[in-house]
């Protein structure tokens, strides 16, 4: 999708996966197909290209070190690593004044008793790396599953969270501009089934002064950040209103794909300008939006009903 923006600005895109015929390669000009370990072919692509961005967070630190090397690679991979890394990604939140769900590291089994007695029960155990859709964390309710937990992702590197009784999930995509212009698109609720995203609801239905101060929050962390590039911002929405981050994404998001089709200028447009060095536009919503993701089979078995019904707009990744 972000390949196809840039397309409609002229620009031709060079895709770096060790995905064979993945998504991007299928309407992008140019592809490579090599391991993130292989640093030749990293830097017959960096030599290849003006700038680099990317669009998945897992990327190795050394990949990205040699393309740092060659090109301007945006956003940077300072940014990457503090988003990879669950307590880097709070240090740094929380240094910045935001806030988080109350957090302790947990290096050891002998770790876990005294931080679960500090933030209390129930609690999240999340790996610190490679988290996604859910996978990778746990919730304690009693303290008969401290043991278990820590043993389902003990040797990993962990991180326990107290449990945040949200009243709501949101998210914002923030956008900074080489020149340190910044544009934050409408706050969206989020709704998850199995831990995936399901549906999206721009905009969130909250209190105007609610989102107003979550884009607020995204704008901060884009700044001391010193984006450049596209970010997401996922947040807690508690009972009174008040805003907890849970976790930033320096990319696109499912959470921005409504942006294609209810903004001028889509997250993924947004996206390319950043990285390319084009002024921003504003992030303005022309209307309002759900986007429901298809998952698995049994949502792909709608497909032809979604074609046949007017107003919804469909969206295919192409994935095998
Ligand atoms: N501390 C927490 N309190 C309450 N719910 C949480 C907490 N952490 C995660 N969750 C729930 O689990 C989901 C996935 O967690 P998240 O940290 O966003 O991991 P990922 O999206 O990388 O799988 C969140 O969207 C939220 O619904
Ligand atoms: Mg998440």
């Amino acid at each position: 999708m972000s390949a196809m923006a840039a397309a409609r600005l002229g620009f031709r895109t060079h895709v770096f996966s060790p995905e064979a015929h993945g998504p991007a390669a299928q309407v992008a000009a140019f592809s490579t197909v090599a391991d993130y370990a292989d640093m030749e072919a990293l830097r017959r692509f960096a030599e290849a290209v003006d700038v680099v961005t990317f669009e998945f967070e897992n990327i190795p630190a050394p990949a990205l070190a040699l393309l740092e090397s060659l090109r301007p690679v945006r956003p940077g991979a300072k940014i990457l690593e503090i988003s990879q890394d669950r307590l880097l990604e709070k240090q740094f939140l929380n240094h910045a004044g935001i806030a988080t769900a109350p957090w302790a590291a947990v290096h050891n089994m002998a770790a876990l008793a005294p931080a679960a007695a500090r933030l209390g029960l129930p609690a999240v155990l999340k790996t610190t790396r490679l988290g996604y859709d859910g996978k990778g964390q746990t919730m304690l309710r009693g303290p008969d599953d401290l043991a278990p937990a820590f043993a389902l992702l003990a040797p990993k590197p962990l991180v326990l969270e107290g449990f945040v009784a949200f009243a709501a999930e949101i998210s914002v995509m923030v956008a900074r501009g080489v020149d340190g212009h910044v544009v934050a698109f409408d706050a969206v609720e989020n709704r998850h089934k199995n831990h995936i995203l399901d549906i999206t609801l721009a905009p969130a239905p909250l209190p105007l002064t609610v989102l107003a101060q979550a884009q607020d929050i995204a704008r901060t962390i884009a700044e001391k950040l010193q984006l450049v590039g596209l970010l997401g911002v996922e947040m807690f929405v508690t009972a009174d209103g008040g805003l907890i981050v849970n976790e930033i994404a320096p990319r696109p998001h499912n959470s921005g794909h409504w942006t294609m089709d209810a903004c001028s200028c889509s997250q993924f447009e947004m996206h390319i300008r950043a990285v390319a060095g084009l002024p921003l536009p504003p992030a303005t919503r022309h209307s309002d939006a759900v986007m429901k993701n298809l998952v698995g089979p049994e949502d792909m078995a709608l497909w032809p009903q979604i074609l046949a019904t007017p107003g919804l707009i469909p969206h295919h990744y192409g994935k095998t």
